[in-house]
């Protein structure tokens, strides 16, 4: 295979199989906008409905962009260039593709910068879980024992996601974090990245479908006697068709569609420019967007919204999709039992996941950006 690179980039890395950069990509793609952003969006959009405008996106717009990306970074990649600023800039043979191309430094480098602190938490409320601390403060507490619904009180608990007892400062967790995702970029595509995913991703799958299995077994709780978690599905799902009628829903559509898919954000580009240069661009590109979606709606769609309704009824509903994931559901996760310890931490330790597979794909072209700046691509 090395034969058939231009001599000129014969030493620049490579993804070191197709299931490692469909892993790679699709570990990007699948995040905390599949599991968190994606049911809050879609509930508030007329359920069910919303899927309309979200598989026109989903067709129209984000598989078609999706692949313009991957080609565009496989062109690239031939040519020896990672960055999205340089791409463009051949691509687009000027200075201002090229300021265009910038873009795809900066959104990558915000969304680490956020996602890296969001992974701090899951870790905390991972090692909170496993050593049996987690407090959640007396409102959750009597919710528990049955003595009524202080739905109102736990979500507004505290906006950042940790109850009382704890502080978000957590800076121990999130200086680990952030070295461990440079310690994955640094050791490369296959020694690190692409090794990672093809863990982590099947690791994703087995936490996500063992904490779903858990909530679509739940009874009524005794607090909110009556209503059947087949009642959250139906919250979560039901279309309601007046929706379709109003912008936003197809607005909100679309912007899930570019957030979860990455696209736009300079990540394909940089991927896709580490392939080999005969790589089917078309069948991958679908093959990751396929496993986005399955996380997405077969997985996330089912999780959170279905849990909280089950507990907390339509109290729910304008809910922030970041209160149910840390707030709301370590409700549920109580009353679960001894066993709520064990999905809870399964939980929090898939959302590491999820948000680390993602920001690691956030740092790379940060890291094939100033490789390049500094003239040290060739023979990374
Ligand atoms: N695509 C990533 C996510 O969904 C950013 O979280």
């Amino acid at each position: 295979m090395a034969d058939e690179l231009a001599p000129e980039v014969k030493k620049t890395e490579r993804w070191g199989s197709r299931v490692g950069v469909i892993l790679a990509v699709a570990g990007s793609a699948v995040g905390l906008g599949n599991f968190l952003r994606f049911p809050g969006v879609a509930s508030q959009h007329g359920g069910g409905a919303f899927m309309i405008p979200y598989f026109l996106a989903l067709v129209l717009l984000g598989i078609p962009i999706c692949w313009a990306e991957w080609s565009m970074g496989r062109y690239g990649g031939k040519k020896g260039l990672h960055s999205s600023p340089a791409i463009l800039g051949v691509i687009g043979r000027g200075r201002w593709a090229r300021y265009l191309g910038a873009i795809g430094i900066l959104i990558p480098l915000v969304v680490f910068f956020y996602y890296s602190l969001i992974e701090s938490w899951c870790l905390r409320y991972v090692w909170l879980y496993i050593k049996g601390g987690m407090d959640l403060g007396a409102d959750a507490g009597q919710f528990v024992a049955h003595s009524g619904d202080v739905f109102s009180k736990v979500a507004a608990s505290d906006a950042n996601g940790l109850f009382r007892g704890e502080s978000l400062s957590a800076s121990g967790f999130w200086v680990a974090v952030f070295i461990m995702n440079m310690w994955l970029v640094y050791r490369g595509l296959t020694g690190g990245i692409g090794k990672f995913c093809e863990w982590a991703m099947p690791a994703m799958a087995l936490c996500a479908v063992i904490v779903l299995a858990r909530v679509l077994t739940l009874g009524s709780p005794p607090a909110a006697a009556g209503r059947s978690v087949a009642d959250g599905l139906g919250f979560m799902w039901n279309p309601r068709w007046e929706y379709l009628a109003q912008p936003e829903t197809w607005l909100a559509a679309a912007g899930q569609i570019f957030f979860s898919l990455s696209v736009g954000f300079g990540v394909i580009i940089n991927y896709a420019s580490y392939l080999r240069r005969k790589e089917d661009v078309a069948l991958s590109g679908l093959t990751a967007s396929a496993t986005n979606e399955l996380f997405e709606v077969g997985l996330g769609g089912m999780i959170t919204i279905p849990a909280a309704f089950l507990f907390f009824g339509a109290l729910v509903a304008g809910q922030s999709t970041f209160g149910l994931g840390f707030n709301t559901l370590p409700v549920v996760f109580e009353y679960m039992g001894p066993a709520g310890r064990f999905i809870g931490a399964t939980w929090f330790f898939m959302l590491f996941l999820a948000a680390i597979t993602s920001s690691i794909s956030m740092l790379q072209p940060v890291k094939a950006f100033v490789e390049e700046a500094l003239g040290v691509t060739k023979g990374a």
